[in-house]
């Protein structure tokens, strides 16, 4: 089967990690949750007291942090020096943390290292915020998805409700714009939309048929 490279970025809760697993597991191939790995350093450092404003300290933490990414049974496991911090990922500190964190260049630098040696292994659907961009800039498909700012707060909301997590819909809409503004304004590769990229509007828009515009478009 031909192996495809497939880019999704987009803002916070737009569906990214959804429809990337869907699409990979249709597709028979790897799927990366690059956030995922950001999360993963992120609650290194807050552990480790670390300043995340300074890059020497991020840096420092990085190198000493073993963090894994495996699938079993197309789920993704995040191990972070081997203890499964699959879900203490996305707690609340870390989701609030994580952009300062992810701001540094030569962290990036790393990271965008380690995820295109995973592309290197064949065929990949990667999510994040500088796939189209930086990661995979020659992707045989590259998607921006986006929904609006009321409907990724809910879809974020209904989530961590679901996970037992008392939030409040405000509190959340308002982390998550704060987040959006941080990951479009820093000055290391932020997140946009490539120039080749396909926009998807998810906002009305069922998680099914967004795979199936995603995988017609590959056919293409
Ligand atoms: O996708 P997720 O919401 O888990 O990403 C968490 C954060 O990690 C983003 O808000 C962003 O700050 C950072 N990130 C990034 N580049 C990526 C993926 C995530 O800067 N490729």
């Amino acid at each position: 089967m031909e192996q495809y490279n497939i880019a999704i970025d987009g803002p916070s809760s737009a569906g990214k990690s959804t429809i990337a697993k869907k699409v990979a597991a249709r597709l028979g191939t790897t799927y990366l949750d690059t956030g995922a790995m950001y999360r993963a350093l992120t609650l290194s450092a807050l552990r480790k007291g670390a300043d995340l404003e300074s890059e020497p300290a991020i840096l420092a933490v990085l190198d000493e942090s073993e963090i894994h990414l495996t699938q079993v049974e197309g789920h993704q496991t995040v191990f972070l020096n081997d203890e499964d911090v699959t879900e203490t990922i996305r707690s609340t500190d870390v989701t609030k943390n994580v952009s300062v964190v992810s701001s540094h260049e030569k962290v990036r630098a790393e990271m965008v290292r380690r995820q295109q040696r995973f592309a290197e292994k064949g065929g990949i659907v990667m999510d994040g915020r500088d796939i189209g961009t930086v990661v995979l800039p020659n992707a045989d498909l590259k998607i921006y998805l986006v929904a609006s700012a009321e409907e990724r707060a809910l879809r974020r909301y209904h989530e961590s409700v679901a996970k037992g997590m008392t939030v409040s819909l405000e509190q959340l809409t308002e982390d998550m714009k704060a987040r959006d503004h941080y990951d479009m304004n820093r000055e290391a590769s932020p997140l946009r939309k490539a120039d080749d990229a396909v926009e998807l509007d998810t906002t009305h828009l069922s998680i099914d048929a967004v795979v199936e515009t995603v995988l017609n478009l590959i056919k293409k």
